[in-house]
């Protein structure tokens, strides 16, 4: 098959929206994510693949500008701003949205407390209509405790909740994990929605297919490295690559 042709180029013209650039950080003297490099075109989605243990997590949290693992050199950049020159709260305002694994849904709050308490920065984000316009669901449990929903529910709550504070740049650790497949388009769904709006998303998922049917490009790491970069649609069809690095 051509290649070349079954692929849609992905689009390098041009500065990229978002930038890692030969990153190393350590969690104290453990040497953890080491000299990674990708760009992200704005409105892209990325998939961020590996083995477990492979940095995933690590790479999202030093791009968030969470103080560990401790970033020592290499360079940052969102649109032109110097992200690795920034605190996490001023990476947060800049619009980088990290959505942990753990969701962090505070309890004891409701679905709109929850999502009253993201617009930290009034006029920033999105108004509640325009949320719950494209998380129905929420909008149905508006009142209801938060824990109380089902994990994608909960789900679907961090995701609106990075989208009431200011969003350019949306990290989503493992948004997947333990979701049925039902629930996963429902959020694929939402994700498209969020892409058509113009902004950036890097997904990291053990769900390697679900995460590249849905992403422009791929980059998967391995022990701190990146192993590969290119088009999303390239890795679902190398075998070689999928075995070795992504056990599928
Ligand atoms: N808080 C920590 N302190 C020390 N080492 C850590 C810490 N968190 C993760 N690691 C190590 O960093 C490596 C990468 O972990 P992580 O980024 O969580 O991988 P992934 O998300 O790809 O599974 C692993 O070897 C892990 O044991
Ligand atoms: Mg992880």
């Amino acid at each position: 098959m051509d290649r070349a042709a079954a692929t849609p180029p992905i689009d390098d013209t041009g500065p990229a929206f978002f930038s890692v650039k030969d990153i190393h950080s350590y969690y104290g003297e453990s040497y953890i994510v080491q000299g990674i490099s990708f760009d992200v075109r704005e409105g892209e989605i990325l998939a961020l693949l590996g083995r477990n243990g492979a940095g995933k997590t690590s790479t999202l949290r030093t791009i968030a500008r969470i103080d560990t693992p401790a970033l020592r050199s290499g360079e940052i950049w969102l649109d032109g701003q110097p992200v690795h020159t920034m605190r996490s709260f001023e990476a947060a305002r800049l619009g980088i949205q990290l959505v942990p694994e753990d969701r962090r849904i505070i309890s004891g709050l409701t679905v709109e407390e929850n999502l009253i308490l993201a617009q930290v920065a009034p006029g920033a984000g999105w108004e509640l209509d325009r949320i719950y316009g494209h998380f129905p669901r929420l909008a149905e449990r508006r009142k209801q405790d938060a824990v109380t929903m089902s994990g994608g529910e909960q789900q679907m709550l961090a995701i609106a909740r990075a989208l009431a504070r200011d969003l350019k740049l949306l990290l989503l650790d493992e948004p997947y994990e333990g979701l049925a497949p039902v629930i996963v388009q429902e959020i694929e769904k939402i994700l498209m929605e969020i892409r058509g709006l113009g902004i950036t998303t890097i997904i990291v998922e053990q769900n390697a297919v679900a995460a590249l049917r849905l992403s422009d490009r791929a980059v998967i790491l391995d022990t701190g490295e990146v192993a590969y970069t290119g088009p999303a649609k390239d890795v679902l069809d190398n075998a070689d690559l999928r075995h070795e690095y992504l056990a599928i």
